[in-house]
């Protein structure tokens, strides 16, 4: 990378302009197509940023008068959308041994509980803030804990970080431990101050964050559901269907329900703005009740196989599906590498996940999923300068395959099949770089 008029570019330069190859999408790739028109590659192009927007974006060099990031050479991607992770489990990623319900108590419960600390929420959040976006991730739907102070320091570290965030206190009245549980009337007090003081300033949105089912009463699962049903801009997030042990439980709990996702639908979380994570064991009504709430898949691909939780079915997916770390049961912030696992828990279900497919739900498919495709997600015009700089190759192995690469999908395939943080060059999150 070099800088031209570099004494012009500070960080508080209003505009700027930023060479690269450019890698977007106009539509959605159709699965299993290699060749697909909702690709939009300019190999060598500008894009021209004013206060945090691209404003432009052509084959010629702007004038003089644009101080100029030049990555010529580099693969420029808009900033990655991880739609499920939980900041407050970067310390049990990697724990050995369990599947979800043991892994849930034995790990992820007692690492939780030091986040009821403020000093604790704060520093984690920064951390974590700051590993995405060294991962190349800028754009975030994130678990924080049962303490209100976990949200309000995500929504704290975001905002200085210009950084576009979904988060919510953790909902969870029930089957937790001590330092770890609700109940309805504290919770709903504590979501409509959080929501009051955070939800849609800047670039921060709240979710109503129901853990899964087990740890809710039907109590407060009625509650989050009128949350939802008071202001439709709210997002929902939650885990369903993730292992199989969880959906037996959820079916002793609720014997009443249809189904594991019944469970939320009856409560009125299941709409548009719902982001369901992992969606593993649902049946086909199910499916069809997320196409028709429009709801969206948040797609965990490490964490499935780390879990041992089992093979989503992606191509049997008419709804919205979206790429999502869920570290710490995933095992990278990285989502190339989940991109990879990806890749390979179709391999196993014998279909094959195109590079397209597997970008487009980690870019412009989560952002349109969000409702937020006009800010986030791609590297048109007006869109927010969430910009992601790539070195195509590091290191002598996957130069040497980036070499011999014919054509496009089978070079960007080659990329996202080798590349992890390491490959991140730059990132610039609202025209600012932070990476
Ligand atoms: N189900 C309920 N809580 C969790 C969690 O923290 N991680 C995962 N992967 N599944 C969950
Ligand atoms: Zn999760």
């Amino acid at each position: 990378m070099s800088f031209t008029n570099q004494e012009k570019l500070t960080d508080s330069a209003r505009r700027w302009a930023l060479r690269g190859d450019l890698l977007d999408f106009t539509g959605a790739p159709v699965w299993g197509e290699t060749d697909s028109p909702a690709v939009r590659f300019d190999r060598d192009h500008w894009l021209l940023i004013e206060d945090g927007r691209i404003v432009g974006r052509q084959a010629a060099a702007p004038d003089e008068s644009w101080p100029r990031k030049d990555h010529a050479g580099q693969l420029v991607m808009p900033g990655f959308i991880d739609t499920h992770v939980h900041c407050p489990q970067l310390e049990v990623i990697g724990s050995y041994g369990t599947e979800l319900l043991d892994w849930l108590e034995r790990y992820t419960f007692p690492s939780e509980c030091a986040f009821a600390d403020p000093a604790r929420s704060h520093a984690g959040a920064e951390v974590f803030l700051d590993a995405l976006l060294a991962s190349g991730t800028t754009s975030a739907v994130v678990f924080a804990t049962v303490h209100k102070v976990s949200a309000e320091a995500l929504f704290d570290s975001a905002d200085a970080r210009g950084m576009r965030l979904i988060t919510g206190k953790v909902l969870m009245d029930r089957h937790a431990p001590d330092g770890l549980r609700d109940d309805v009337a504290q919770a709903e007090k504590d979501c409509i101050d959080l929501i009051d003081r955070f939800h849609r300033r800047g670039r921060l949105a709240y979710a109503v964050t129901v853990r899964f089912a087990p740890t809710s009463t039907p109590e407060q699962l009625a509650m989050a559901g009128a949350l939802c049903r008071a202001d439709a801009s709210l997002f929902m997030q939650t885990h369903v269907a993730e292992n199989r042990a969880e959906v037996d439980w959820v079916a002793r709990l609720f014997p009443q329900a249809r189904s594991y996702l019944d469970v939320y639908a009856a409560a009125g979380l299941v709409h548009e703005r719902a982001v369901l994570a992992h969606g593993i064991w649902l049946d086909e009504t199910d499916k069809r009740l997320i196409q028709d709430r429009g709801a969206q898949v948040a797609h965990c691909p490490s964490s499935n196989l780390f879990l041992g939780s089992g093979l989503f079915d992606w191509p049997g997916a008419d709804f919205n599906v979206s790429l999502a770390s869920d570290v710490g049961g995933g095992t990278s912030l990285s989502l190339p590498r989940n991109m990879q696992d990806a890749y390979k828990v179709q391999a196993l279900r014998g279909a094959r996940l195109t590079a397209w497919t597997a970008l487009h739900a980690a870019t412009r498919g989560a952002a349109q999923a969000l409702h937020l495709g006009g800010e986030i997600g791609g590297l048109g015009v007006g869109q927010m300068a969430d910009i992601c700089v790539w070195d195509w190759a590091m290191g002598p192995v996957a130069q040497a395959r980036d070499a011999v690469a014919r054509e496009l999908h089978e070079r960007v395939f080659a990329w996202m099949t080798l590349a992890d943080e390491r490959n991140l060059s730059a990132c610039y999150v609202a025209g600012r770089q932070r990476v």
